[in-house]
């Protein structure tokens, strides 16, 4: 009679557990159906002769400043992080990698005409005096890839200079040697 008591208290508390378990093994199954969209994670091949700094005079220091902070959504040389093998935050790097290659790529500089090169330097001091690059959920992963006053400093110096450079080399590609 005891036992049976017992066994019944038991019952009932694994009852009140059942949503929960339900719940958790719910969740457990749609977060392994996540890891079955596997994004793409590919680093093209790079042209030397295609990147930056075969077109524009990249210092130590900037290359420095664009290796830690913009290379990973900006090239053809990403370094893939371990959470990029994790759904969803590969889902949401895996995308913002593919729009940010798309929209500024200093891997294949060499594409881009003296008004694109131009506007590309432009945009990276707006961007990044207005705080909108590095992106945000990258930087919480990354905490080193915040520019500090100095880091914007410099690299708006830097594109100012290189626009120079541009303006410079298109004039004499203009009067030419003939
Ligand atoms: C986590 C990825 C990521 C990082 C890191 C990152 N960007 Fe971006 N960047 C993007 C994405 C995505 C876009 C396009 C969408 C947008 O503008 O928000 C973009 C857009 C831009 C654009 C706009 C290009 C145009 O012509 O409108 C510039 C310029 C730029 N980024 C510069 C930088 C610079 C400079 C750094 C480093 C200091 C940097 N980004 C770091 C993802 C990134």
């Amino acid at each position: 009679m005891r036992n049976v008591h017992r066994w019944k208290f038991s019952g009932s508390a694994m009852t009140r557990r059942k949503p929960l378990l339900v719940l958790l093994a719910i969740v457990a199954a749609m977060f392994a159906a996540l890891q079955l969209i596997r994004p793409e994670r590919t680093n093209p091949p790079v042209d030397p002769s295609m990147r930056i700094d075969a077109h524009v005079t990249v210092p130590p220091d900037v290359a420095a400043i664009l290796d830690r902070s913009c290379r990973d959504c900006h090239t053809h040389e990403t370094r893939w992080p371990w959470y990029s093998h994790v759904a969803p935050p590969s889902l949401l790097l895996s995308r913002d990698v593919r729009e940010g290659r798309d929209e500024l790529n200093l891997s294949e500089w060499g594409e881009y005409d003296e008004e694109t090169s131009d506007g590309q330097l432009e945009e990276i001091c707006t961007q990044v005096r207005e705080g909108n690059m590095p992106l945000l959920p990258y930087t919480w992963m990354h905490p080193a890839s915040k520019l500090s006053a100095a880091d914007v400093t410099r690299l708006c110096d830097w594109t100012e200079r290189a626009r120079a450079e541009v303006a410079a080399r298109a004039q004499a590609d203009e009067e030419g040697p003939n």
